[in-house]
């Protein structure tokens, strides 16, 4: 299975056992643009964890995901919210068809996305002034010696562990996708922070949320059984868990104008 499509399969598990994320990042991702930010456009939406905390904040969100089953249960979980949707990948938007949005963002989805493309359609997806935003962060066991026995236990069965490599080189200005953004002249006030996000969770449903991580999820069926056994026996009853978010956000430079296409100028919004 391929990884960036390895999630549908268990949306329900993922909807229970993934984190949501705090209120606290609207105002640290809104503030960053010129002008009042009324509608956002999404990318990996998922089950809409992240298309809560800002819908719930009063701003229209365009939902997108490739997956159907993702967001089948985004919308279920976003009903009475100013959310609509749209199945793509970002590959598949054409911002000719919508009319640039105040802020575009993608929680813990946007390494999914093509890199020679990801981009262009940001910026083409945003107007001049508005904002860009990315978070995510890994998912960790807050014990060194709990992780320890975790990282052992994994590796018997998925050697490179659960994480994906990290995508930016060791002395690069910063993580990513900053240094990427960093070397984009359409982006400025590129910035990275770290918001805290902290759990205690039962071994029962922490093991139930390894089961929605890819590196986990691409596993036979039988070696994923075998694993779960062997963290049931290994791990504490309880875990505490760290899953800080790295957030890194910038404005969209330029001319209101350049922004928006012929075809999308006076055109209500998608
Ligand atoms: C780890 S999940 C994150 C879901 C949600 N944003 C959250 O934080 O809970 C990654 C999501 O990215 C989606 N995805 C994979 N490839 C993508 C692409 N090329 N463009 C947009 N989304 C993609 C997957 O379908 C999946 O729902």
């Amino acid at each position: 299975m391929e990884r960036a499509r390895s999630f549908g399969a268990v949306a329900e598990d993922y909807e229970r056992y993934r984190p949501g994320y705090p209120e606290s990042l609207v105002a640290l991702v809104t503030e960053v643009a010129d002008g009042p930010v009324r509608r956002a456009i999404e990318i990996g939406a998922g089950t809409g964890k992240a298309t809560r905390t800002f819908a719930g904040a009063g701003i229209e969100v365009l939902a997108t995901d490739p997956d159907a089953e993702m967001l089948a249960v985004l919308r279920r979980e976003c009903a009475g919210l100013p959310v609509t949707t749209a199945r793509a990948a970002l590959e598949d938007l054409d911002p000719a068809d919508h009319q640039p949005f105040d802020l575009l963002y993608a929680a813990a989805a946007w390494h999914w996305t093509a890199p020679v493309t990801r981009w262009d359609l940001a910026t083409a997806l945003v107007r001049a002034g508005g904002a860009v935003a990315f978070f995510g962060g890994p998912f960790e066991l807050a014990d060194d010696e709990v992780a320890g026995i975790e990282k052992e236990l994994i590796a018997a069965y998925a050697p490179e562990g659960r994480h994906l490599p990290p995508p930016s080189p060791a002395d690069a200005p910063m993580l990513f996708p900053g240094d990427e953004m960093l070397a984009d002249d359409r982006l400025s006030d590129v910035r990275q922070r770290e918001v805290p996000r902290r759990f205690s969770l039962a071994r029962d449903d922490y093991v139930r949320h390894l089961d929605t991580i890819s590196a986990i999820r691409i596993l036979p069926a039988d070696d994923r059984a075998a694993l779960f056994a062997d963290l049931a026996r290994g791990l504490p009853e309880r875990v505490e868990v760290r899953a800080d978010l790295m957030l890194h956000t910038a404005r969209r430079v330029g001319d209101v104008r350049d922004s928006q296409s012929p075809h999308s100028r006076g055109r209500p919004p998608a």
